[in-house]
């Protein structure tokens, strides 16, 4: 209904500005920073600016338009007081009416409330990227999680994403687990547990290859058959990635992760070296070989110091380096899709490394070059409490974690919830768990350093998920004993608490919250975002009657119960938490 006032009041100053000679367009209105009560405000500077027959200043000049439009507007329905204060024209919402304004918009939208309609432009988001062959391990998580999230809260803001995945198929680990499984599992298949069993055999390989006398000189060998292009080996790299694979979507989807295009290391490497000839031929790249690798000198050709530096894009040897492959990569993603933009959650540490890739191709001349963009994240740290590798010194793979957690989550359930049903618990206990070890990553923002410990990632009454879990469980409880909502109406008729008032300005800026979080790429601030709603849903809870009022306040209170139920499911959600039922 607010669209509706908000354009009649419109009309009204347009029609002034006609009959005035003043331009048309000059006043906008925006939001009041709330006080205990709602409200629009216009700046009139710039139409006093633009007013030919204006006499002395513009600040003076202002004012006195403000109050003549103050006069003019009267008081529309909907407002209870309007001003005209140092050149602004400020006008007050009926507190009651923009309540219920706000709480319909939410309970007729649902899940949809906060998300921005199509903007038909196609992002890609590359994540996750691990190296087959090696496990996925808590090292890993904080770019599963980041790179999830982002790309959520991108789809809600209207983008099309396409969730790439750059996996590291080739290389000395590689065959290093191959010549392994040769020499000494030929013929074996792999576990249940397909990640453990490859990681166990990684772990294996890793050890001869330092410890055991003879193994470097056996996988150098290895290796050589490999280049030599050995159909044997092939097949045997073709079944071993692919079990890596099956291993890396079943912590993909304990995770709730899923993606649209994977891209594999071999697909760019050839394309890679063929690249780098062209630039040796285009003067572009110094070919130093064979003593001495083909480089790219950044800085002489951009002219800066120290700022781009040298780039190697090919070993003396002949054979590819990371960034071999990397500039194939970024081409096959723009060719294959039209890309508003590509971003790359990687690692801070490999800054130079992508502001290297994107200023070559800039220099090759693809103007897309530009809207490539590197994400960079911190590490993190698993101080105290949280083991990072087990007692033989094999790292601590994902599902470990999420089992240790949803341990600990399942103790705190049944501390809360005794009489919950076992299998139900144990639901509740997962969803717990993985939000318990999603927030912390997502919390802190992507460039600072993250520390996990258990205490405070389950801490229920603080900064955590299942504080924002158990926020909306109460707030699922209520609605439950409430019984049947049917459409009752709710009008916000009575005067509002302080707790609500707050609760519902918070609630009514989560699309602005989306889309701040997607223009930074910054689940972070969504992350404070969700529970600073669980806070003041517990506050509302702690100070309102709900089931126990009557009448209007019992259904606004409920629908505004609803409006909230709704809005942290929908955030916890874009944070890649799900939000249990019952707790
Ligand atoms: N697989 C690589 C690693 O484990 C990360 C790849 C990052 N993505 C990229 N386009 N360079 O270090």
């Amino acid at each position: 209904m607010f669209e509706e006032i908000k354009s009649q009041v419109a009309q009204q100053i347009d029609l002034f500005c006609l009959a005035n000679n003043l331009p048309t367009g000059k006043v906008e209105f925006r939001d009041i920073p709330f006080s205990g009560e709602w409200g629009m405000a216009a700046p009139l500077f710039p139409l006093a600016a633009a007013d030919p027959n204006k006499t002395g200043a513009v600040p003076q000049h202002a004012q006195y338009l403000a109050e003549r439009l103050k006069d003019i507007i009267g008081l529309p329905e909907g407002f209870t007081r309007t001003e005209a204060l140092r050149g602004y024209l400020n006008l007050y919402f009926d507190t009651g009416l923009y309540a219920a304004s706000v709480i319909d918009q939410i309970n007729d939208r649902g899940k949809d409330f906060g998300s921005a309609a199509s903007t038909g432009k196609t992002v890609m988001v590359e994540y996750s990227n691990p190296n087959t062959h090696k496990p996925l391990h808590v090292g890993h998580l904080r770019n599963v999680i980041l790179g999830g999230s982002v790309c959520s809260i991108l789809e809600a803001s209207g983008k099309n994403v396409i969730r790439a995945n750059y996996i590291g198929d080739i290389g000395l680990h590689v065959i290093k687990w191959m010549c392994n499984y040769e020499m000494y599992h030929a013929g074996e298949q792999p576990a249940e547990d397909k990640m453990r069993w490859m990681a166990d055999l990684y772990s294996e390989a890793d050890r001869r290859f330092h410890e055991q006398e003879g193994f470097e000189e056996s996988v150098r060998e290895y290796f050589a058959r490999w280049d030599a292009g050995e159909e044997q080996i092939h097949d045997l790299w073709l079944q071993t990635r692919q079990w890596s694979m099956e291993g890396f979507n079943q912590v993909y989807g304990l995770l709730g992760e899923h993606f649209d295009r994977i891209y594999f290391e071999s697909d760019v490497e050839e394309s890679g070296k063929e690249l780098v000839d062209q630039l040796i031929k285009s003067g572009m790249a110094i070919d130093g070989r064979p003593e001495n690798p083909v480089i790219v000198d950044l800085d002489a050709i951009v002219g800066t110091k120290e700022e781009y530096r040298v780039a190697v894009i090919l070993r003396s040897d002949g054979t590819s380096l990371y960034a071999t492959k990397e500039l194939p990569l970024a081409i096959m993603k723009f060719e294959e899709y039209d890309l508003d933009q590509s971003i790359y959650v990687i690692d801070v540490r490999q800054s130079l490394h992508m502001k290297q890739m994107q200023k070559m191709l800039e220099l090759m001349g693809y103007s897309w070059a530009s809207r490539m963009k590197h994400l960079a994240y911190e590490i993190v740290n698993l101080p105290g409490n949280v083991i990072m590798s087990s007692r033989d010194g094999t790292v601590v793979l994902l599902d470990d974690l999420v089992r240790e957690a949803t341990q600990r989550a399942l103790e705190v359930v049944r501390e809360k919830n005794p009489e919950l049903d076992p299998t139900i618990m144990q639901d509740v206990a997962q969803k717990v768990a993985l939000g318990a070890i999603k927030y912390p990553m997502i919390s802190r923002e992507n460039t600072k350093i993250v520390t996990f410990d258990w205490d405070t990632a389950l801490d229920f009454n603080g900064q955590s998920a299942p504080y924002i879990q158990y926020a909306n469980v109460r707030a699922n409880s209520i609605l439950r004993r409430a019984g049947d909502l049917g459409e009752a109406e709710s009008k916000f008729s009575y005067p509002l608490e302080a707790s609500e008032i707050n609760l519902i300005e918070l609630l009514s800026k989560l699309p602005d919250e989306i889309s701040k979080a997607a223009r930074d790429f910054r689940p972070s601030t969504l992350a404070a975002y969700a529970y600073e709603l669980a806070k003041a849903f517990n506050d509302f809870y702690n100070q309102c009657q709900v089931l126990k009022a009557e009448g209007d306040i019992r259904a606004s209170r409920l629908a505004l119960v609803r409006a909230t139920r709704s809005c942290l499911e929908k955030t916890l959600n874009l944070l890649g938490i799900q939000a249990p039922q019952v707790m």
